[in-house]
């Protein structure tokens, strides 16, 4: 296949105990704590950490502090149950609310400028589906750096990390994992400042390479957000998980896609329909503005469907805050206020922001287990480990968001896991685990990388990246919506099928090694159509409707049959091959009952 033998590249062998891939936030909590540990860890990212898309979350981080009213981490793993729409492990849940008191407490410690209340605790906030006394009440439970929380909490994880001897490899896009007989042995990454390949031998590598927003259209997701370690995984033989639930936030800018936060409606903003109508009163009577995401995009759908929507086409929502303290919005959401102005020419003071359900979250990536180990069904073991590899953050599928996650519950997820993924490598290394030796790598180490990347730089080029890419992002965007039926499903596995029968057409007219962005976009357009294909091909194979996931021809949650996690293979052809793994229903300890399914009423 290649047309340059692979030792034309110049290739640097390093060896570590720890290799992270992406340093947002989950990256760079684990890296800084597998480095706090002694543990020799390199973290590799394709952009500088602190441009990492975490950047971008703004409304906050959830934790049952309690500072704002009574809370408890068992109603948060309620809300998060419940939320997930009974697909998420409850393990795993029991221990992401449990741990996410000291994990924020933590971030107090290092720093973390949150807002304050007017006695200096963490100010809190409203969020959808956040709720007390197991659905009775509202939750005050999101704590806020104004609304700009993920910006103040990736400056604050970079700043520890500086502070161990972790090494950084700023602007290295990762290739793909070096696997030898189903063992992780490490990961291959493209130096795009030299041009040199970097074959990294490692005990543990840990995925942190985000989600994969970018194979839709309009999504809130960074450019960035190409879902790089999700594909490796898949290039590896491994499996995903739950690529089906995609989550659409209900406000993103019309047109532009940039996130207005939900704290605009957790601080009393709310929605109205073309008659003025603040439709989500219908909808969800008690939970209303603050129903969670997939209720609430679903309504906003119908109404536009119905004809209700907002603008000359009908085609939006207003979201309203002009009712709002001007010196609140200053001070509590001061970056919407300005994102408005930019991206939709709206003073928020003054007038509502037209808004639309986008894409922002993927509920599906990497299955792990709840100490962040990948794993992989064979015939015996649902939860077996594929050892040497982990995953966090929305790269993975822990699963503690199951079918639909809770706004705030994805930074939460990124510390309380990256934590774990470095205590896990603290027990496996320093235990009774590799013990400092490394076993020499396979001679063909890396070659199927380099293979690759060296096939689609020499390539024939016929089609163009970035008009593939649009095909692939349309047929995402109209054939696997908010609303999804199995006629329109399986025209869109159809029309992936003919995205993927141009793959092999790919290629870049710049050839060379250093700064090629036509480059990597085209290795990205190549990690995406995976995933793309495992979302579509998920999405039509499941045949009811729960959380982000609504079909409306099985417009019902189907327990008997479907409380279980699609597992999804997909193959160098584009094939697909599914099969399942259990929802893990038992909380990890007994202080908390197991939450058995019941119907979801807002
Ligand atoms: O609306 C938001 O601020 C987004 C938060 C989240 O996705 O967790």
């Amino acid at each position: 296949m290649a047309t340059t033998p692979t030792n034309a590249y110049q290739v640097i062998d390093h060896t570590y105990d720890v290799v992270v891939v992406g340093a947002g936030g989950a990256g760079l909590r684990a890296t800084f704590g597998m480095a706090e540990q002694g543990l020799k860890t390199a973290c590799i990212t394709k952009v500088f950490p602190t441009r990492s898309h975490t950047v971008a979350a703004q409304g906050g981080v959830s934790a049952a502090l309690g500072n704002m009213g009574e809370d408890d981490w068992r109603y948060h793993m309620y809300d998060t149950v419940k939320g997930s729409d009974w697909l998420g492990d409850q393990d795993a849940i029991e221990y992401m609310c449990r741990e996410a008191i000291p994990a924020i407490i933590e971030l107090e410690h290092y720093g973390l400028p949150f807002s304050r209340t007017a006695e200096g605790k963490i100010y809190q906030r409203a969020f959808g589906g956040m709720t007390t006394q197991f659905g009775k009440g509202q939750a005050y439970r999101t704590c806020a750096a104004a609304d700009r929380t993920g910006h103040a909490m990736l400056h604050t994880l970079y700043q520890q990390s500086l502070k161990y001897e972790a090494e950084f490899y700023i602007e290295l896009f990762a290739l793909d994992l070096m696997m030898e007989d189903g063992v992780c042995r490490g990961v291959v990454a493209w130096n795009l400042d030299d041009g040199t390949i970097h074959r990294f031998r490692a005990h543990l590598v840990v995925l942190a390479t985000g989600g994969y927003g970018r194979t839709y259209f309009s999504c809130t997701s960074a450019h960035t957000c190409t879902g790089d370690g999700n594909a490796m995984v898949a290039r590896a033989g491994l499996p995903l998980q739950d690529m089906e639930f995609v989550q659409f936030h209900p406000t993103g800018i019309y047109g532009a896609g940039c996130l207005i936060t939900e704290g605009v409606r957790g601080e009393g903003g709310y929605l109205t329909n073309n008659e003025g109508e603040r439709f989500m009163e219908r909808y969800a009577p008690s939970a209303k503005d603050l129903a969670s995401r997939d209720v609430v995009s679903r309504s906003m759908t119908i109404e536009i469907r119905e004809g209700r929507g907002v603008g000359s086409g009908h085609d939006h929502i207003y979201l309203h805050l002009e009712h709002l303290d001007a010196d609140m919005i200053h001070s509590r959401l001061p970056g919407i206020a300005e994102t408005a102005r930019i991206f939709a020419g709206v003073d928020v003071t003054k007038e509502p922001i037209p808004v639309l359900p986008t894409v922002h979250y993927n509920m599906g990536g990497v299955p792990t287990n709840r100490f962040t180990e990948v794993v992989a069904p064979t015939k015996d073991d649902p939860d077996a480990v594929v050892p040497g590899l982990m995953a966090i953050g929305e790269a993975a599928c822990v699963s503690v968001h199951g079918a639909n996650r809770l706004g705030s519950n994805s930074l939460l997820d990124l510390v309380v896991f990256g934590r774990a993924a470095a205590h896990r490598a603290g027990e496996i290394l320093k235990g009774n685990g590799a013990n400092g030796h490394h076993k020499a790598l396979p001679a063909d180490a890396g070659e199927n990388a380099i293979a690759r990347l060296d096939h689609i730089r020499h390539n024939k080029q016929e089609i163009r990246t970035a008009d593939l890419r649009m095909e692939m992002q349309r047929t995402m965007q109209n054939n696997c919506a908010v609303f999804r039926t199995g006629e329109v499903l399986q025209e869109g596995v159809d029309k992936l099928g003919q995205v993927w029968s141009k793959r092999g057409g790919m290629g870049v007219e710049d050839k060379s090694m250093i700064w090629n962005s036509d480059l990597v976009e085209t290795l990205e357009l190549d990690n995406l159509m995976i995933q793309a294909v495992a979302t579509m091909h998920s999405a039509n194979n499941r045949l009811e409707s729960r959380g982000a996931h609504a079909r409306e021809d099985f417009p019902e949650r189907n327990d008997d049959e479907w409380m279980k996690h699609t597992v999804i293979w997909v193959d160098e052809k584009g094939k697909s091959t599914i099969d399942f793994r259990p929802v893990h229903m038992t909380p990890m300890t007994n202080d908390v009952q197991a939450f058995p399914p019941k119907a979801r009423v807002y």
